[in-house]
């Protein structure tokens, strides 16, 4: 017998789970119509945990991920939803109760013995004919795109069987997938993978380095000529961790290190820039400059002043504040012709978020418009992000969408209008939870200007619940 979920703010309200999985064969548009053009899938993924936490510590990163397919065709729109059917999730299904924990440090019970955590609820990425949920800790776990049925870990053709972060980037030229792992040696090592995949889904690449410390790394970026891993001092210490202390832990005696390479050089090239300590959890873009006979690097990062939802190494107590803090979007700019190991930063926005996004077509080159979520009303418990915000970098303006009181929004995913749209031009789909109704809506916003509100908003069967990432797959 299962228990109940017990109080817990990442537990509660939208963060609470949905045990349901369902087909909605035909949505109803309840504002405005679908454009004809809009033709695909949102996939969204995030964290559903399929029962309650073993222990008093629950991580919102911890829990199963269920992913969320919003399909889009001739105007009309389906929904349907699945679990990720990991061997975590079939071991917890058989046996009818939580058997790994959703605390980071958290045993797991001996029934699980052999049963390696893998939540893969993060990402889901489509490529090389494939879709790919993913967590940071594991192989990606492959299902089907019209079913969402899992088919099992994918370790590409047995070319790379190590971590993959969850946010791996897609050359827009060349159609490859370019990703990392961390402790790609193991729990505790700051041994770091680098892999590339061509567009048919083959291994070209696979590179193992050693980051200046083991670290939780979240996202890299790469550029049309660069790769960027930044190591930010969220520790992974294995002497902290044998003495009892947390696994991951905000440790600011630790410099953060950004590392650089060449995308045609090997990684005993890369080099390292050192920075003050911070946290990015999503770099929005980068790109590589050539600007006056010079390369740089220019970078914008949603930079947080600590790592949040971690706690201090060295023991002390997270004040509430520190947790409340928002990131900033920030420009880094690296002179890869200087000798000196520091880089600028100046500011992008006065209006902080988190989900930094853009138009993919420019990933890796020079961009102007990006997108986010960010919180501009009064803070509902969990913090859930209430306004979609269009920057364009060019001018220093900005667009933005607030649904009103009540209602939330999650990460904003950009549609181009046609393939041979200009920059930007298009659509932002996102789901808009509104607590009222208890029910989430998918929705279309124009990127003419965002502030007019959706040209569609279509009623889910269910709530989507807060999670992390989601992608658009065009119709083919
Ligand atoms: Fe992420």
């Amino acid at each position: 017998m299962s228990k109940p979920f017990p109080s817990n703010p990442l537990l509660q309200e939208n963060f609470a789970p949905v045990m349901g999985e369902c087909d909605a064969p035909e949505l109803v548009v309840v504002e405005g119509e679908v454009p004809r053009d809009l033709a695909g899938t949102l996939y969204r993924n995030g964290p559903n945990p399929m029962f309650p936490p073993l222990g008093a510590q629950h991580h919102w990163f911890l829990g199963e991920g269920m992913v969320h397919a919003i399909k889009v065709e001739d105007g009309r729109v389906s929904y349907r939803n699945r679990w990720v059917e990991t061997e975590q999730y079939k071991a917890q299904r058989e046996a009818g109760r939580r058997l790994i924990d959703t605390g980071f440090g958290g045993a797991p019970l001996p029934e699980a013995a052999g049963v390696k955590r893998n939540v893969a609820n993060t990402n889901i990425v489509w490529h090389g004919g494939k879709l790919l949920a993913i967590d940071e800790g594991n192989q990606p776990v492959a299902m089907d795109g019209d079913t969402l049925e899992t088919s099992g870990s994918w370790d590409f053709e047995g070319k790379y069987k190590g971590p993959m972060t969850a946010h791996p980037k897609f050359d827009p030229k060349t159609g490859e997938m370019l990703f990392f792992g961390y402790m790609a040696a193991g729990p505790g090592t700051p041994d770091m993978s680098y892999t590339v995949v061509d567009a048919s889904g083959k291994v070209t690449r696979s590179d193992m380095f050693k980051a200046p410390y083991a670290a939780m790394v979240h996202d890299f970026i790469t550029t049309d000529e660069h790769v960027i891993f930044p190591i930010f001092p969220a520790t992974i210490d294995v002497e902290r961790i044998m003495k009892g202390g947390p696994t991951i832990a905000w440790d600011p005696k630790t410099a953060t290190k950004i590392g650089i390479m060449a995308r045609d050089a090997g990684v005993d090239t890369i080099r390292w820039f050192t920075g003050d300590p911070c946290y990015v959890y999503h770099p929005m873009n980068a790109y590589t400059s050539h600007e006056g006979g010079r390369t740089r690097i220019i970078a914008d990062m949603m930079k947080y002043d600590r790592v949040p939802l971690f706690p201090n190494a060295d023991g002390s107590k997270v004040t509430s504040d520190v947790l409340e803090n928002s990131a900033d979007l920030v420009r880094w700019t690296f002179d890869l012709d200087s000798n000196s190991d520091s880089y600028a930063e100046e500011p992008l926005s006065d209006l902080g978020g988190e989900f930094p996004r853009l138009d993919e077509r420019f990933t890796g080159l020079a961009y102007r418009h990006g997108f986010y979520a960010s919180l501009t009303g009064v803070p509902a418990r969990g913090r859930p992000f209430d306004t979609i915000v269009h920057t364009d970098l060019a001018t220093g303006s900005r667009k933005t969408y607030r649904p009103g009181p009540g209602k939330f929004v999650l990460e904003p995913v950009f549609v181009p209008r046609k393939e041979t749209a200009e920059e930007g031009d298009g659509w932002i789909v996102s789901l808009v939870y509104d607590q009222g109704r208890n029910l989430s809506d998918f929705v279309v916003l124009d990127t003419g200007d965002i502030s007019k509100g959706p040209i569609a908003r279509v009623e889910l069967p269910m709530r989507v619940p807060y999670g992390f990432h989601g992608n658009w797959r065009g119709a083919a």
